[in-house]
């Protein structure tokens, strides 16, 4: 079969540039490229299709056909759009529609058509719904993070809907999301909670509970690259990046605590990871920040302690409260900054942290599925993680216990679940590995994708198609839809 994986943000190439630099870089990528390489080991001709970027400041991109190291029946097409500088995913929306005429034009001058597109995000699910209107090749959607849930977290209301929308397009996107919804044959979801819940938010309940269009939900939950994020062999094994590591301890963590185990948190910052609940969590108890120490990934800062200014203005404000509550709990001497660039740094530190029975935290506000929690427990990591979102079904099954999951909106329960995972440690350390091993791998992802597909294709003479209800290429955005949501929820 030949298969497309549509996804017009951030962009790929052989050195995943700039991967978790830069927030359209991030876990979408990763699964994105992994399922296609896994789908593409299975036999399948598999093409990524992304942007073609003629930017001095983002040089990677500028071929048209591009490919990675030993995979074979993979490309990398990156088609020209409206412009061709780099725009952020907030910025595409009206650059999509040119964007899958010339994809079509790439295909008819190739002289041979894909079988199947998957669409990501709601950017590549309202492309493929508009690549399905001018060819009816059929497509499945998935939404890594709808809008929807990310609206109700900024908590949006009709004072300050005008400058969020301005700032992250919820009205396009919403619209984009339920058009790719609509129209599609398949939706992949990560979870169970994100199928019955994030899809039966109130913006997208009419589509997904219509009786005459019923959706055809998949559940396939994402996997770890266990081939990169592979446990500590034996205590001899050598770690690439130890150096650095050794090096920041001795730079921050006091004489007397340097073999203390560690709480590492390895997200990008935003405020959505709520980096500040883990760091007053472990500030405000005593008993936690006595047994262990704190390490942040704060990537491109070489010492955060003499100087931050180069980073973005929402980075710079949350490293600005971090610091805050360093100074008012005095944590020096307790807590570190590393800068990690790649997977294999980031991997290596936990296999280095595995040494000193550390854990893994991620305490974010909301996390449509938590690939993080998933690499760190494939090396080994215990994880303690937001109940909100995803995590809930992957830390938790059948009574079982895989990890910790704790309320990010609580700072004594993140402390207490903490505390739980460092005093179980090797518990949850044999949960965690066992979790990933059954579930959570991405060649079970791409099949679960290509049995689904296979199964479409059968049956599929009897999908109707053509069922647009909202024009995906017009420009007609309904304002009225998104306030109305938000009148009747104040
Ligand atoms: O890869 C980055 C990512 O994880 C993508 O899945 C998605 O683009 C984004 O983060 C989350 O999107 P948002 O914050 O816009 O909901």
């Amino acid at each position: 079969m030949h298969i497309i994986f549509v996804n017009p943000q951030g962009n790929f190439d052989n050195n995943d540039s700039y991967w978790t630099m830069h927030p359209d870089f991030g876990g979408q990528l990763v699964y994105v490229k992994e399922i296609a390489i896994a789908m593409a080991n299975l036999g399948h001709k598999v093409d990524i299709v992304t942007r073609y970027i003629d930017d001095p400041d983002f040089p990677e991109f500028r071929g048209e056909i591009d490919y990675y190291d030993g995979i074979k029946n993979l490309r990398i097409i990156r088609i020209k759009s409206k412009s061709n500088e780099f725009l952020t995913k907030e910025l595409l929306w009206g650059h999509l529609d040119k964007w899958t005429y010339n994809i079509i034009d790439f295909y008819e001058k190739e002289g041979s058509y894909f079988d199947f597109m998957t669409g990501h995000y709601g950017d590549g699910g309202i492309a493929c719904a508009m690549l399905k209107a001018k060819t009816t090749i059929p497509y499945s959607f998935t939404g890594h993070s709808l809008g929807a849930q990310k609206l109700d977290k900024l908590g949006t209301n009709m004072n300050n809907i005008e400058e969020l929308d301005k700032k992250y397009h919820f009205t396009e996107r919403i619209l984009a999301e339920r058009t790719a919804m609509y129209n599609s044959d398949l939706i992949f979801v990560s979870t169970e909670q994100e199928r019955d819940e994030q899809y039966s938010h109130p913006l997208y309940k009419d589509i997904t509970n219509n009786i005459q269009n019923p959706l055809k939900f998949v559940v396939s939950p994402p996997g770890a690259n266990t081939t990169v994020f592979a446990p500590l062999a034996g205590d001899n094994i050598s770690i690439g990046f130890s150096d650095v590591i050794e090096n920041i301890i001795s730079r921050d963590i006091s004489d007397k605590r340097r073999n203390l185990p560690f709480i590492i948190s390895a997200s990008r910052l935003d405020s959505k990871k709520n980096h500040l609940g883990l760091v007053k969590a472990f500030a405000i108890n005593k008993e936690l920040n006595e047994k262990a120490n704190l390490l942040i990934s704060v990537r491109g800062i070489e010492n955060a302690f003499d100087s931050y200014k180069n980073v973005s203005i929402d980075e710079l404000e949350i490293l600005d409260q971090i610091f805050k509550i360093i100074n008012e709990y005095d944590l020096f001497g307790k807590i570190t900054f590393i800068s990690i660039n790649s997977q294999t740094e980031l991997a290596d530190t936990y296999r280095y942290m595995t040494k000193r029975k550390s854990i893994f935290a991620l305490t974010a506000m909301y996390e449509p599925f938590g690939l993080a929690p998933i690499e760190a427990m494939s090396t080994g990591l215990p994880a303690v993680v937001t109940k909100y979102g995803g995590p809930s079904d992957v830390l938790f099954e059948d009574g079982i216990e895989y990890g910790v999951l704790v309320d990010a909106f609580d700072e004594t329960d993140i402390a207490k679940g903490l505390l739980k995972a460092l005093n179980n440690y090797e518990f949850y350390k044999t949960q965690g590995m066992k979790r990933v091993k059954q579930k959570y791998t991405w060649e079970a992802t791409a099949k679960k994708y290509l049995d689904a597909i296979v199964n479409l294709e059968e049956t599929y003479k009897d999908v109707a198609i053509n069922k647009f209800f909202e024009k995906p290429s017009q420009k007609h955005l309904d304002k009225s839809f998104l306030r109305n949501y938000l009148i009747r929820n104040n």
